[in-house]
């Protein structure tokens, strides 16, 4: 089959690797000239482990390419994926559509033959039937159907994501659409990939559904990570202890500092807007919403105390994105707590393995090159983000280097007992306190 992916981010770029790689040809357009220019010179405009080479494979192959021309693209295609960005709206917290619908104007021109346009963009239910109002609107005799078919990569492992989903979600009552999504996704039938077929309107709210869903489970276990703290438990027995039960499940469990990243935090937002827009407001998504806002002040104010107050403190922070195995910082925990702490007269050294680029542009600190780097001479430590190579800190270097050998870990990677043992005062999230023995 031949696909056009309109928009070449996290999510176009590694769908359109991925579908080249199950063999169909893939063009991929985006309008940021300077991203294209560095795909066809065989650059990865993103940090995502393994994309580089589904690229370079593929593209060698001769499936997958990269144009600014989206007219183009759209006319050979069979099917038309829209994978542009849908954040959320200043002020208000809708999904903003402007690049959704700007992207639709034009497909729209360039129609040629049956298309499916297939979004995959995270957008509110509803707006595939606008989406297919736009094209109607622009071109009254295209032969077109529109479906959804929602997204669920994560960032830092999008690869293994999209070869092996737990599902895929297409929305369509088509059956032209369906036979042609089917196709697209053949190989992952093989792989048995459960595939659910439902209307557009369900498909839309299923994405959402799922990502508040998830952002509920963390905010649940952080608020049992504090319970923890006033009562002598540890929150990661208590997460073993009730994840085990499989109507609970074990993943997203982990207590920490919020949840941020690309998604959890404006689909949130959009999720209650649109509930309120449809007079069935939802209690529960607004209490995590507002719990993961002053989860993050409240984080800050945790390593406040654990500095003794941060003001003329030098702090070495390691971790800025919003989870390892990706340079995105968009909505990171690090941009509430950091500014913060700096406001509160902290010196803030910092190291991220691979946020560096984007952090310069969003968090003014001294950016260092590597851990150690930060270490040197700061008051005491933070773990912003679980980048495995912080997992495995040399802790006694880590502890001469510092003034005082106190770390503050908000993902909870070292075991108290093991710190006390190295000579830490060592604090954590919903586990108590150690001090050195
Ligand atoms: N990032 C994730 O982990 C993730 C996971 C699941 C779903 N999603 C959803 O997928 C969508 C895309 O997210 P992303 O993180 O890939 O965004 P992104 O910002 O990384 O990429 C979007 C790209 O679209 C391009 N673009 C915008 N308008 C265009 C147009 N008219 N023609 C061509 N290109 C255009 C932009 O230049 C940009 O490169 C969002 O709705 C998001 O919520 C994201």
């Amino acid at each position: 089959m031949r696909v056009a992916m309109i928009g070449t981010g996290y999510v176009g770029l590694v769908s359109g690797a991925c579908f080249s790689e199950f063999g169909h040809h893939v063009v991929c357009v985006d309008k940021d000239a300077s991203k294209i220019e560095a795909l066809k010179a065989g650059k990865i405009p993103i940090f995502e482990p393994g994309l580089d080479e589904v690229v370079a494979a593929n593209v060698k192959a001769g499936r997958l390419s990269f144009t600014t021309d989206l007219k183009s693209a759209v006319p050979e295609a069979d099917a038309v994926f829209i994978a542009v960005g849908t954040p959320s709206r200043r002020g208000d917290g809708h999904a903003d559509l402007a690049y959704m619908f700007g992207a639709a104007k034009e497909i729209a021109e360039a129609l040629v033959g049956y298309t499916v346009v297939v979004n995959k963009s995270t957008v509110p239910v509803g707006t595939g039937q606008k989406v297919e109002d736009t094209i109607r609107s622009v071109r009254p005799d295209a032969d077109f159907d529109v479906a959804s078919n929602p997204e669920f990569l994560r960032e830092g492992s999008a690869i293994e994501d999209f070869r092996h989903p737990d599902r895929i979600v297409c929305g369509t009552t088509s059956e032209r659409a369906a036979n042609v999504l089917r196709e697209l996704y053949r190989p992952l039938f093989l792989n048995e990939t459960p595939i659910v077929f439902t209307s557009r309107e369900s498909s839309e709210l299923i994405k959402y559904a799922g990502n508040a869903f998830l952002a509920t489970k963390i905010m649940f276990i952080n608020e049992m990570a504090d319970i923890c703290e006033r009562v002598g438990a540890n929150v990661q027995d208590v997460a073993r202890g009730i994840g085990l039960d499989g109507r609970i499940g074990k993943k997203f469990l982990n207590a920490g500092p919020g949840y941020g990243g690309s998604c959890f935090p404006k689909d949130t937002l959009a999720l209650l807007r649109t509930a309120e827009e449809v007079n069935a407001p939802t209690a529960i998504v607004a209490a995590v919403v507002q719990a993961n806002d002053r989860r993050k002040i409240a984080m800050a104010e945790k390593i406040d105390a654990a500095f003794g107050g941060v003001k003329g403190k030098r702090i070495a922070v390691l971790g800025l994105t919003f989870k390892p195995n990706t340079d995105d910082m968009r909505d990171a925990p690090s941009l509430v707590i950091v500014p913060w702490l700096k406001e509160h007269g902290a010196d803030i050294h910092a190291y991220d393995p691979e946020g560096k680029k984007e952090a310069e542009k969003l968090l003014d600190v001294t950016h260092c090159p590597d851990a150690y780097t930060a270490l040197n001479g700061a008051d005491g430590v933070v773990i912003l983000t679980e980048w495995n190579e912080f997992r495995a800190l040399d802790l006694v270097k880590t502890k001469k280097l510092l003034k005082r050998p106190l770390m503050v870990d908000l993902r909870n990677i070292y075991r108290p007992q093991l710190m006390a043992d190295a000579g830490y005062t060592y604090v954590s999230v919903g586990r108590a306190t150690v001090k050195p023995k």
